[in-house]
């Protein structure tokens, strides 16, 4: 078994290491060294040098050195990693999978004091306010260092050695999986989030646990139980807890008043009460409709979502929004309610068929759009391989989920975290989307003419984010126009869609069906449409946008009139 040691600097993690290394005979890696070693150079030197992130290129180039985790029972190696390693999703994908990772927390002040009697320089901990640093470096870390089992740095050594060795026994005797990791942990205005592979069960498990209820009441639709439900409900079975199912329709079909209606008289059959979470098993579409039975059941119940698909991890799971469609519309019934977790597991995207994989990258393509470089670059290098599950991961069985070139290498995990976090940034700042200046409303990129497009195909021809991609073509053609988005940034953004086969056919409805569409739209806004528009590095919102540009760039991604419905 390998441990790793995370946590802030000065939190004691040589000191700590060395001291269990020891004690079992066990090899002890301190990264940092590591790195010193191979670059001949302290880390002071290579920060004055080459800057933070030529210090990143080794750090990640240490963690790969270590290669796979070890495997046998007894600590044959202990871990110490520097403090910032866990920033990048890939280094925390290579270090926790298969490892015991220990956060040794404390606090900002008693590490700060602890740092100024280092002899050791720490090159983002100099300056006059060493306190407020290290408090900065909390706050911004918290999620990865979280994603450990959390022991008080402040206690003594000795103590936190014989902690770590019943953390390891409990683990050697456990069923925790030996690939599964948690990469993140975060508590956030808008409900625990967590992303990992293998951890669906153990941590709707844990949620159920705190709140101390007896039994899990499991809303999902045939799709998502056959693929991923039936597997976790019999993980939240061990124990001796009860599981209770009840399933929606298959799909978007989950979204209907009939079926609400149908699955509160179950809810009432069993005597739900207001404590008992639902917890919500599947894609957008099972969410947003389990969503609104949460919000609805007894005026409100706490709701876990473990969302199945890559649309689902990435976008609809998080925010709140609940609803249901009618006949004259989507989501026109509906509430807001944040839910208590989001248990974000990537093994459960294994059974997932490529046509849904690639259309929820129309909607990682927004949120790249919307000012993230690195999702940009993640795009533009993994995207294809995390589209086709790259050696064949779409149709493999089970919810444990094959492991795949881009699950294997970290691409999958760092596209769910990156894009998973900055909706949480975006909703947790405008929840209510009351910002006039973006905010919430800046995820509405792509959507505008996206939505009538989806709409002109009857819900039933585009899958969302493909009609996203197109929203967001049409977008970029409108900014162009008005001189809002640069040739380049219009060039990058149209050239990633083409790159990942989204947007690429023109669509074969009518212009007066799709216009049709936006007028409806437009009514339910009260009568403005407010254009996302994307701008050199982020966006815009318009709403003077002349109808005859919308027409012209809606009719651009048209098939020829001879073709169209
Ligand atoms: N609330 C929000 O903020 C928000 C944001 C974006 C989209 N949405 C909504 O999300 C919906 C689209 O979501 P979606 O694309 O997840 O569609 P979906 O929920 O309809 O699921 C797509 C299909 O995948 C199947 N499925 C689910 N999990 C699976 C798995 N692990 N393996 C194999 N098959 C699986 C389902 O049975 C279904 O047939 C739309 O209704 C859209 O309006 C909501």
């Amino acid at each position: 078994m390998d441990i790793v040691l995370v946590g802030l600097p000065g939190s004691g993690k040589s000191v700590v290491g060395r001291r269990i290394a020891h004690r079992h005979r066990a090899q002890f890696v301190d990264l940092d060294e590591t790195i010193e070693r191979t670059a001949g150079r302290t880390i002071a030197d290579i920060f004055a040098g080459d800057g933070e992130s030529g210090f990143r290129d080794l750090e990640r180039a240490a963690v790969a050195s270590l290669g796979e985790a070890n495997g046998e029972p007894s600590i044959r190696r202990v871990i110490a990693t520097g403090g910032g390693a866990v920033i990048d999703p890939r280094n925390r994908w290579a270090l926790y999978r298969g490892r015991l990772p220990i956060w040794l927390d404390g606090r900002p002040e008693v590490l700060a004091q602890r740092l100024r009697r280092s002899p050791t320089v720490r090159p983002l901990i100099t300056g006059r306010d060493p306190i407020g640093t290290v408090r900065t470096l909390a706050r911004d870390r918290e999620r990865f260092y979280a994603a450990g089992r959390r022991l008080n740095s402040a206690a003594e050594v000795n103590t936190l050695v014989e902690r770590i060795e019943e953390l390891a026994e409990a683990r050697r005797t456990g069923t925790e999986t030996a690939t599964g990791a948690v990469v993140l942990r975060a508590g956030t205005p808008i409900g625990q989030i967590v992303i990992g592979k293998g951890i669906a069960a153990a941590e709707v498990a844990g949620v159920l646990d705190r709140l101390a209820t007896p039994r899990a009441i499991v809303i999902s639709e045939p799709g998502a139980w056959a693929a991923v439900g039936e597997v976790l409900a019999e993980g939240l079975a061990t124990g001796g807890r009860t599981v209770e199912r009840i399933l929606l329709p298959r799909g978007g079909d989950a979204k209907r008043l009939t079926g609400i209606e149908d699955a509160a008289r179950q809810l009432a059959r069993l005597r739900a009460e207001r404590r008992e979470p639902l917890i919500a098993v599947g894609g957008g579409a099972l969410g947003d409709a389990a969503g609104f039975l949460a919000a609805t059941w007894l005026r409100g119940v706490p709701l876990i979502h473990v969302p199945t698909t890559l649309v689902a991890q990435i976008d609809s799971s998080i925010g709140g929004k609940t609803g249901v469609d009618l006949p004259e519309g989507k989501n026109l019934v509906g509430a807001f309610h944040q839910p208590l977790a989001v248990v974000i597991d990537i093994a459960t995207l294994a059974t997932l068929p490529e046509r849904h994989r690639r259309a929820a990258l129309g909607e990682a393509v927004k949120m790249a759009a919307l000012g993230d470089e690195r999702l940009f670059e993640l795009l533009e290098s993994d995207g294809e391989a995390i589209a086709t599950g790259a050696g064949g991961a779409t149709g493999a069985a089970g919810a444990t989920g094959a492991t795949t070139a881009a699950d294997g290498s970290g691409a999958i995990v760092e596209l769910v975290e990156r894009s998973a976090w900055a909706k949480v940034e975006v909703v947790s700042a405008d929840e209510r989307e009351h910002d006039p200046a973006g905010g919430r409303m800046s995820l509405n990129l792509g959507h505008s003419l996206g939505h009538a497009y989806e709409a002109a195909g009857r819900f039933r021809d585009l899958l969302h984010g493909e009609a996203v991609a197109y929203g967001m073509r049409a977008a970029v053609r409108i900014g162009r126009e008005l001189g809002v988005t640069p040739a380049d940034r219009a060039a990058r953004i149209e050239g990633l869609l083409s790159a990942l086969r989204l947007a690429v056919a023109p669509l074969p409805y009518s212009l007066h069906s799709v216009l049709a569409a936006l007028a409806t739209d437009k009514k339910h806004a009260a009568g403005s449409l407010r254009w996302v528009l994307p701008t050199a590095d982020g966006i815009v919102i318009r709403d003077d946008v002349p109808n005859e540009l919308v027409e012209r760039v809606a009719a651009g991604l048209l098939a020829p009139v001879g073709n169209a419905a």
